[in-house]
């Protein structure tokens, strides 16, 4: 099969390209096309026909999008709309209702709504507090504070589910395989909160740092955090997908890291 997958040079697209085998695939960042851009975007895809797109381009920068609204909607609904315009032959399908706290939130809800109106069998894929090497993620920021400082604070107040772009590409693979249909929820399993998350991350890398819990009104940020993010797995599930717990995760996360690190150096 071929597949396109745009955002292939950010944190999850880059593990898409790592772990995706046996099959064509075409990987594009913004350079190769500007998801933006109809026509950018009409002609990636008539060159390299694929029969599966994923989009994993976005504009991510949460508080960013609360000060660049234009350029939230621009890139995250308008964009992925023109990827998927209806203009192509992939079958796709539909869900749910939204309550979407932030201009980044509100602009992926537009996108499912539209995206669905076209596509009523698209696969659209919810995921949260995604993590892994190569981008800018909680555990890399965490574990960069902690080398230079002997306390950390972390918000205790926010609950949700890591997820390592590695288990999730490697999800993502076996859901296009299986023709996955409809919202699906990918995460690592089990759920915790910043803090757990960064104790968890403090610890497995043996470093000498005093974590303490704090909370949200500590640090505050130009877009809303939901308090409860936590993602019901059942509709991964159904597909036979099971995603390993964040805690096995963080430890592959790190040896992942520490051998990156160590690639740089060498
Ligand atoms: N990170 C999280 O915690 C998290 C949580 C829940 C859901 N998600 C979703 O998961 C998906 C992947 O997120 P991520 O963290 O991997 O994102 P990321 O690291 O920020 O990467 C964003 C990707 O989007 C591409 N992109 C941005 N603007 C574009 C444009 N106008 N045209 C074409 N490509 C463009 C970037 O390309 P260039 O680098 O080439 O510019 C990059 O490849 C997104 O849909 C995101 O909303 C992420």
């Amino acid at each position: 099969m071929r597949v396109t997958i745009f955002g292939a040079t950010g944190l999850l697209g880059q593990a898409l390209m790592d772990e995706w085998r046996d099959d064509e695939v075409t990987g594009l960042g913004s350079a190769d096309a500007d998801i933006r851009s109809p026509e950018q975007v009409s002609t990636v895809i008539a060159r390299h026909c694929p029969d599966w797109i994923v989009l994993a381009a976005a504009y991510t920068d949460v508080d960013g999008c609360e000060s660049h609204r234009d350029l939230a909607f621009a890139v995250n609904c308008d964009g992925a709309v023109n990827v998927f315009d209806g203009k192509h032959d992939q079958p796709y399908e539909v869900d749910a209702p939204l309550a979407p706290q932030s201009v980044y939130g509100e602009s992926k809800a537009a996108a499912e709504k539209q995206i669905r109106d076209i596509y009523p069998d698209c696969c659209i894929l919810r995921t949260s507090w995604v993590f892994g090497v190569g981008g800018k993620c909680f555990p890399d920021t965490i574990l960069k504070l902690a080398a230079t400082r002997k306390e950390l604070e972390i918000v205790n107040d926010q609950r949700g589910c890591p997820t390592y772009t590695v288990d999730l590409a490697r999800a993502i693979q076996q859901l296009c395989r299986k023709g996955a249909t409809g919202t699906v929820h990918a995460t690592n399993s089990g759920d915790c909160t910043w803090f757990d998350f960064g104790s968890e991350l403090v610890k497995a890398s043996g470093l000498d740092v005093q974590v303490r819990p704090t909370t949200s009104d500590r640090f505050v940020r130009p877009a809303k955090r939901p308090a409860y993010s936590v993602l019901s797995s059942s509709s991964l599930c159904q597909y036979g997908v099971v995603m390993p717990s964040w805690q096995e995760a963080t430890q592959r996360y790190l040896a992942e890291r520490e051998r990156a690190t160590r690639n740089q150096v060498g």
